[in-house]
């Protein structure tokens, strides 16, 4: 839970903190960057949005660890005019790339009307998270963007 209490933290912060980026036009790399974990959360560069890689709160079910992150990506497309639907990569962590066909079936659900491109791979995520997703999004708004 500590894991999710942090980016709660950081989804409160960050979405905000991009929309002003976002506003100052200081493209391209503009950049929220996050001095304890020493690399940026998200990236614009251009139209699209680059987010670094979410893990889902420690030591929980992958069908209940996706809805977690998921509702982070989408509480921060939304932030910026955007939504999942905006979505045009995502790539997958998986602890056990056992749970590959468990996690199709949270993932899918959030991309009725087709499913972005997407790599899977097994990765020893940090704090004990079953899984973590980053993305690349369009940003149909443009880096001009606010919430
Ligand atoms: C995304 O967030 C918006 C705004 O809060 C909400 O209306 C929508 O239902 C959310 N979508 C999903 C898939 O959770």
């Amino acid at each position: 839970m500590r894991t999710l209490a942090v980016l709660l933290m950081i989804c409160a912060s960050l979405a905000p903190a991009l929309g002003q980026s976002l506003q100052s036009g200081a493209a391209p790399g503009i950049e929220v960057y996050d001095p304890q974990d020493g690399f940026s959360t998200a990236s614009v560069a251009g139209d699209f949005l680059y987010m670094s890689s979410v893990p889902s709160s420690a030591n929980q079910a992958v069908d209940t660890a996706v809805p977690e992150i998921m509702n982070f990506f989408n509480t921060t497309l939304t932030s910026l005019g955007a939504s999942l639907e905006n979505v045009v990569k995502v790539t997958v962590y998986l602890r056990d790339i056992g749970d590959f066909t468990t996690i199709n079936s949270a993932y899918t659900p959030y991309f009725p009307e087709g499913p972005p491109v997407r790599s899977t791979i097994q990765a020893a995520n940090p704090g004990s998270s079953p899984v973590a997703m980053d993305l690349v999004a369009y940003l149909p708004n443009g880096a001009t963007a606010s919430s």
